[in-house]
């Protein structure tokens, strides 16, 4: 049992310590090009190598998947590991010693419980597998059952599973002798106790299915009933307890994972035996959500391996239309969500009984479609042509597109659907565009513009007040200000720490010249103006540089963007950092004469702060002009008109800077 915790100074000692290069060359062979390292991925398939390790910032980048991290998210991604874990590994490498930190009271007692819940969880699948070997009740009720419904005994090992004898106390009994309490019997549910005191095995005369996390600990189990008796629940599972969520867990994962991140590329089915039987059938990147429908958790713990899922439906169509709800959760997650329908009665798992696994495989690329595309088809056969009930479908059709991410894929959705529903391309834009906007407005920080004419003609109905924020990238396409948000940060994260020299009088009038960093510059500059960024990211990261120039910091470790606790802000800043990264290296590869990004920093900073500023200048006037209709005395009106006057003057003066520097 572990009461220790890695303490701060070790984390550090570590991260100094490692060079991520020499960590990645663990798993990836990689050639040195440039300031970089290149290798061929090893999260998406590729012959052509596109993945790239900075030593100097202690990065890597994929431009092929878009993977990214540093040498601890390295390991996390690829070895599965967890943080602690990976600073193991690291330290083991490095030889260093960790020194460990005493955890408080409070915190013994809960690492205590929970590792208390692992381990009889542990032990209970350990009796579990062992009895259907070991105990001749085990073998003709258990083994014989799963060998009856197909499965070899090397997935019956994979996956753990077992059987549990039809005795009231045995399981119960069995771990008491070994030293396990009442307390974790209960609290991981394997015995229930009445109020009596009398207490009795959750699990009785039934084939068990231990549940794996990620990492391969037994969370819990689902238990399923053998004989035919009626009052019998078919499935008996574990409780949710401390360490076991059905909601956040996926089955089969654990023993997925890999084939997912290789094949960029998941199967969700319904039951725990279609999860086995598509394992055993050579499909092993299969998972089902455990007997619940799929939660926005489970979406997100799939998402860690990939982006890619293909739904199997049984052939019935009732299941069908249930799970078109369903599926847009799938959208608005940024899955790319395909099908695969079987045949009236049949599913997975029968599937690969009846007609084998080469079969089996062949029926599922066969009959993989997109979803929209499938859903589509699926509404049109329904409505035959009756134009009320077409446009009823059009309004569904257009509410999924809408959840895509992507403008591209949008784009395509709407030629492709406007094929299959026999409509004019423009019908389905036009359709689109008010339901993004619509979306739109629903935004946690939208205010009702009093401009806005055509919010009175949609009253929110309580269906669409369900719906939830509009994609991102909705908001990065309207915000006309993005483009130079993301220079500035750009500038910030490539060369902040850069030091520039200005002249500048002192109390004297005499001219000296003082070093600044352009982190100062450019910060001073912006807070000066009382200018914020409208992607709530940029703002984020420029609120960094800021709270450290307001110190009197002059320089940023990178590291604190690399290593930043928000993915967002992570994957902002890696990106940046690795982009300009690439592009000077492209250009002394060619050798081609242009001047490196540094040599004319100075320039494109001033540029950059100028043109940031005249669109937030735009804005603000833009602003003032719909205000200007609304102004309730002639007063209001004055003080508008002399703001405006103010800004453009502003602008005047900018826009003619400007013109200065780009010609
Ligand atoms: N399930 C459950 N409780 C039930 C019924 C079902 O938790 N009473 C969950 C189980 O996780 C099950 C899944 O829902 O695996 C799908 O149910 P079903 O299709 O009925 O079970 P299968 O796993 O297909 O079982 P089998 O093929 O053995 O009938
Ligand atoms: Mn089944």
């Amino acid at each position: 049992m572990q009461f220790l915790m890695i303490n701060q100074e070790t984390i550090q000692r570590i991260m100094d310590a490692t060079r991520i290069e020499e960590v990645i060359g663990e798993f990836v062979q990689l050639k040195k090009r440039g300031a970089n390292h290149v290798g061929c991925c090893p999260f998406h398939n590729e012959k052509t190598p596109s993945f790239s390790v900075s030593p100097s910032k202690g990065f890597f980048k994929c431009f092929g998947c878009g993977e990214s991290g540093n040498a601890v998210g390295f390991l996390m991604k690829h070895e599965h590991y967890t943080y602690p874990e990976a600073l193991r590994w690291l330290a083991n490498k490095y030889h260093i010693e960790i020194e460990e930190e005493k955890l408080t009271e409070e915190q013994i007692e809960r690492n205590n419980e929970r590792d208390a819940l692992f381990h009889v969880s542990e032990f209970a699948q350990k009796y579990f597998a062992s009895l259907l070997y070991d105990n001749e009740m085990g073998r003709a009720i258990g083994l014989a059952y799963f060998h009856n419904r197909g499965l070899t005994d090397k997935v019956i090992k994979d996956f753990g599973l077992g059987y549990c004898l039809d005795e009231w106390e045995n399981f119960t009994r069995y771990a008491r002798q070994n030293g396990y309490s009442d307390n974790v019997l209960q609290k991981t549910g394997l015995t229930i106790f009445k109020d009596d005191g009398k207490s009795y095995d959750r699990f009785r005369g039934r084939v068990m299915f231990p549940i794996f996390s990620i990492s391969g600990r037994v969370l819990g189990f689902s238990g399923r009933v053998l004989s035919k008796e009626k009052q019998a629940a078919k499935y008996v599972n574990s409780p949710d307890s401390e360490i076991y969520n059905k909601s956040h867990i996926l089955y089969g994962l654990y023993q997925a994972k890999n084939a997912i991140t290789r094949q960029d590329k998941c199967y969700l089915v319904e039951g725990n035996i279609d999860v086995i039987s598509m394992y055993q059938s050579g499909v092993e990147n299969t998972v089902a959500s455990c007997g619940t429908s799929l939660t926005v958790e489970q979406v997100r713990l799939m998402r860690r391996y990939t982006k890619n899922i293909t739904v199997l439906y049984d052939g019935d169509s009732a299941g069908i239309k249930a799970a078109f709800r369903a599926v847009n959760m799938l959208f608005e997650e940024g899955m790319h969500v395909r099908v695969v329908l079987f045949p009236d009665g049949d599913d997975p798992d029968s599937y690969a009984q009846k007609y084998g696994s080469s079969k089996l495989q062949e029926y599922l690329k066969e009959n993989e479609t997109n979803f929209i595309v499938f859903k589509t088809k699926v509404l049109v056969d329904e409505v035959k042509g009756d134009p009320i009930r077409k446009a009823e479908v059009l309004k569904d059709i257009v509410r999924t597109i809408a959840l895509v991410p992507d403008l591209m894929e949008r784009t395509e959705y709407v030629s492709l659907c406007a094929s299959l529903l026999r409509m004019p391309e423009q019908t389905l834009q036009t359709e689109l565009a008010k339901e993004l906007n619509r979306r739109l407005r629903q935004t946690n920080d939208y205010k009702p513009d009093p401009n806005d004419k055509d919010l009175s003609d949609t009253p929110a109905t309580p269906e669409q007040s369900e719906t939830p924020a509009a994609p991102q990238v909705e908001a990065f396409t309207i915000n006309p200000a993005a483009y130079q948000e993301r220079k500035i940060i750009n500038l910030l994260l490539n060369y902040g720490n850069k030091v520039l020299s200005r002249m500048e009088e002192d109390e004297n009038g005499e001219k000296t010249k003082v070093d600044y960093t352009l982190m100062q510059i450019v910060v001073g500059d912006i807070l000066n103006d009382g200018l914020t960024f409208d992607d709530p990211v940029c703002q984020q990261i420029f609120n960094e540089f800021a709270t450290r120039v307001t110190n009197g910091d002059t320089f940023v470790d990178e590291q604190v963007f690399v290593q930043h606790p928000s993915e967002q802000v992570r994957n902002m800043a890696i990106n940046m950092m690795m982009e300009d990264y690439h592009i000077s290296d492209n250009w002394s590869k060619k050798q081609i004469n242009v001047p490196r990004p540094e040599e004319c920093i100075e320039a494109d900073m001033q540029e950059s702060i100028n043109s940031f500023k005249l669109k937030k200048l735009d804005k603000k006037i833009d602003d003032l002009d719909r205000q200007f209709p609304y102004a309730e005395s002639e007063e209001d009106r004055l003080i508008l008109v002399s703001q405006k006057m103010h800004l453009v003057k502003l602008r005047q003066q900018l826009g003619s800077q400007l013109n200065r520097i780009i010609v």
